[in-house]
């Protein structure tokens, strides 16, 4: 077994100092979470997509802290070497900095190493008081789908001169408030190397191209276990849909034949 990673170590991971990428998943439950580390991620995010994803919702905003903290404690069950890292659901953070610190509270106590939550330099209150209360933060920032009807749908950002400003002085604000590591989600690849050359803390990507410091996928997204279109950063890593549809429809064919289980799949009564 590999040693725990840890959040200082991934926090002065940085590809410009000679450092592989940092690879980042989520997971939502114990066995994926096993099989993940197993393969060796250093980071588990067990994000608000778990709403899309497994709960069966439309978007990340019906999500609760309570959700949260319920798959945080099975995957941290898991064990794992790999940083489990907690999503700050909308609402969680954005009252007062007392209740976002009790939020972060409740999900360290479910067994996160640290939070993630979105937004730049107006989230950097709760960010300090987080920080404060001695819980690592990641910050987010470009398409946070927690903003997805203020930003008119989930559209790429930043992509004019006034708006990729605006993104590079929030990751610099974050970095100097002392967020561990930033994601950064569905912005031009051009602006995400400059957000990456002009911070310290590790950038990681999804859907902002190959020069982050790490990058970040939707464990179904890459498994293929969703079904309909996805966006185009999304790479399929494998078919897991199909092989789980392939194997519940053999079992299904074997049941109805008769032929499982069979008589060495059975319990014999003693002579
Ligand atoms: O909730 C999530 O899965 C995320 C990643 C896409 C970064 O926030």
């Amino acid at each position: 077994m590999s040693l725990p990673m840890t959040v200082p170590q991934i926090a002065r991971t940085k590809r410009r100092s000679g450092a592989e990428p940092i690879v980042m998943v989520t997971a939502y439950d114990t066995p994926f979470a096993r099989i993940v580390d197993e393969a060796g991620v250093d980071l588990i995010l067990v994000g608000d997509s778990v709403g899309n994803n497994v709960l069966g919702l439309e978007s990340t905003l019906s999500v609760t802290i309570a959700d949260i903290a319920h798959h945080t404690r099975a995957v941290s069950r898991a064990k794992t070497s790999a940083v489990v890292v907690a999503d700050m659901v909308w609402m969680s953070y954005h009252t007062t900095t007392t209740t976002a610190v009790e939020n972060a509270a409740e999900l360290v106590r479910a067994g996160a190493q640290a939070i993630k939550l979105e937004g730049g330099r107006k989230r950097l209150a709760v960010i300090r008081a987080i920080l404060d209360a001695e819980i690592p933060v990641m910050g987010h920032l470009g398409l946070t789908p927690q903003s997805v009807h203020a930003m008119g749908g989930m559209r790429v950002q930043a992509r004019d001169k006034l708006a990729a400003e605006e993104l590079l002085a929030d990751a610099k604000a974050l970095a100097a408030e002392g967020c561990f590591a930033i994601v950064l989600e569905g912005i031009p690849r051009e602006l995400a190397r400059s957000v990456t050359e002009a911070i310290d803390v590790p950038t990681i990507g999804i859907g902002a191209g190959p020069d982050t410091d790490g990058q970040v996928l939707v464990l179904h997204d890459l498994l293929g276990l969703n079904s309909g279109p996805a966006p185009k950063f999304v790479r399929h890593f494998a078919d897991l849909a199909t092989a789980a549809r392939d194997a519940v429809s053999g079992y299904s064919d074997e049941v109805r034949r008769g032929t499982f289980p069979s008589d060495e799949e059975s319990y014999h009564a003693p002579k």
